[in-house]
């Protein structure tokens, strides 16, 4: 009897919505906001007729940054930096093959040869392809010379580097952009136009994945970093191009946030194999999952599942996929849209399993031409084709960063945003790291999330 009277109390304090149990929820501190700092969102800076940019990190994302960026109206390349001599002598061959002016500067040789070309006059913006761990520093330094930064994917590792860059961005009042350049491609674009003109009613659920067998490319990399960082940490150690474009629809920071983050994984099958073969060590510790799910939460009662697996022979898939209350689109594996079909009730069948109307193939066509991204002119789009990087998108990247810069607009991307795809890695992992608890995701903002309603491009008045 006592036992019933006992549950009955429970029940009722849990439905008078008083009695939440205890530490359910792993919370993040958030950092107080330095005196005299202010936010950046909707942050402009001087216009830059043309923009000077210093390319650190010549590897196989930089050399490709290089090859783009002359053809960019606009932007010129004043200065080359990398670790190792013979990267910057490829560079500036490059450049010279294009017919473009030779840098005024280039570095090489130290470990931080990087600061020389942070200090260099004739140079706007610092544009970082590094390895993970070396964003960070020269980011900071860079922004402490008074440059507009841009860097490389993910930008930032843990939280005090994210919350670093938050304050340095706040308090040089200069631009500190994420290189996410999945936000650009012609589907992804085509997408966020439909679901802001309500396409899909309103979007509830989104999906997005970073689903790449990096096989052919473990040998690539320099002095072994991807593979060796995946070998050190838990969690979903490289979200952003999953989460970047599904952020934008969702408003996140623009009228929505994000709130709680719960983790799994799988136990690393592959990732010691791998290891193993590469170095030719026994490895026996491989603390990244093959497979890693994220589940997110926002404010507004709407939910994210993103995904992390580079380890297996799933074929390459952002899977971005946009749920609405009356549409449905994706990309991966099939690009398609599904959309309510209002019929008579005399043709209404309800054997069949789904009764929506599906787009594929040239129906898919024929909707997408009715939704062209605002910022994508047909010039834009055949000079992004024509100069390409990833088909084009990481043109686009590069041409609205330079076009915003030279205007003295904000940029697509600010500095929070590269703070909420980040954050991914390090709060994935203290959820896996705790048994799968739910984590709180801070308001990188500090207050301004609500502010701005919607995310917009921002355009020069011709
Ligand atoms: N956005 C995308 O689609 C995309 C695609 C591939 C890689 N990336 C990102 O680009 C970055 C670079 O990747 P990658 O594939 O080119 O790697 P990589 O190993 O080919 O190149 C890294 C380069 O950094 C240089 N470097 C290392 N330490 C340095 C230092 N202290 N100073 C100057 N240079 C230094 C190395 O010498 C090397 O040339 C990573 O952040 C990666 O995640 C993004």
């Amino acid at each position: 009897m006592k036992r019933i009277l006992f549950f009955f109390a429970v029940f009722a304090l849990l439905a008078a919505g008083c009695c939440k149990p205890a530490g359910n929820i792993i919370k993040t501190p958030v950092p107080a906001r330095p005196a005299g700092q202010q936010d950046v969102i909707g942050l402009t800076a001087d216009p830059i007729e043309t923009v000077r940019i210093g390319v650190v990190g010549l590897g196989m994302r930089g050399t490709g940054a290089i090859e783009r960026l002359p053809h960019v109206p606009g932007a010129v390349i004043t200065a080359l930096c990398d670790l190792l001599p013979y990267r910057v002598e490829e560079s500036k061959a490059i450049l010279e093959k294009l017919g473009k002016p030779a840098p005024t500067g280039c570095y090489s040789g130290e470990q931080e040869s990087w600061r020389g070309l942070c200090e260099q006059e004739d140079v706007d913006l610092v544009y970082i392809c590094t390895d993970w761990l070396n964003h960070y520093p020269i980011a900071m330094y860079a922004m402490e010379c008074g440059k507009h930064v841009a860097i490389e994917v993910p930008a930032a590792l843990d939280m005090d580097e994210i919350w670093g860059l938050i304050n340095m961005s706040e308090k040089t009042r200069r631009h500190c952009m994420m290189l996410e350049n999945c936000i650009y491609d012609f589907f992804e674009m085509t997408t966020l136009e439909m679901a802001q003109r309500g396409l899909f009613g309103e979007v509830i659920h989104v999906e997005g994945a970073y689903c790449h067998n990096l096989d052919p490319f473990w040998d690539e990399y320099w002095n072994n970093w991807r593979l060796d960082y995946n070998q050190k940490f838990r969690g979903d150690v490289y979200p952003t191009h999953g989460i970047g474009p599904v952020c934008q629809v969702l408003d996140i920071h623009r009228g929505d946030r994000m709130t709680t983050l719960v983790s799994m994984d799988t136990k690393s099958f592959n990732g010691a194999k791998i290891a193993s073969n590469h170095t030719g060590m026994d490895v026996r510790e491989f603390a990244n999952g093959d497979e890693t799910s994220t589940l997110i939460r926002t404010e507004k009662g709407k939910t994210l599942l993103i995904e992390h697996d580079v380890m297996t022979p799933r074929p390459y898939s952002r899977m971005y996929q946009v749920v609405g209350t009356d549409g449905y689109a994706a990309k991966y594996p099939i690009p398609q849209y599904c959309l309510r079909e209002e019929k008579p009730a005399d043709q209404v069948d309800a054997k069949h399993i789904s009764d929506e109307k599906t787009y594929s193939g040239e129906e898919l066509k024929t909707l997408q031409a009715g939704y062209r991204n605002v910022i994508l002119t047909e010039e834009l789009e055949r000079v992004a084709k024509e100069v390409g990087g990833h088909g084009g998108m990481d043109f686009i990247m590069d041409y609205r960063l330079v076009y915003c810069l030279r205007h003295g607009l904000p940029l697509d991307m600010d500095v929070y945003d590269l703070a909420e795809w980040c954050c991914v890695a390090p709060l994935s992992r203290v959820s896996l790291e705790n048994g799968s608890m739910p984590v709180e995701v801070p308001d990188f903002t500090r207050g301004a999330w609500n502010r701005v309603k919607g995310f917009k491009y921002a355009l020069a008045e011709e």
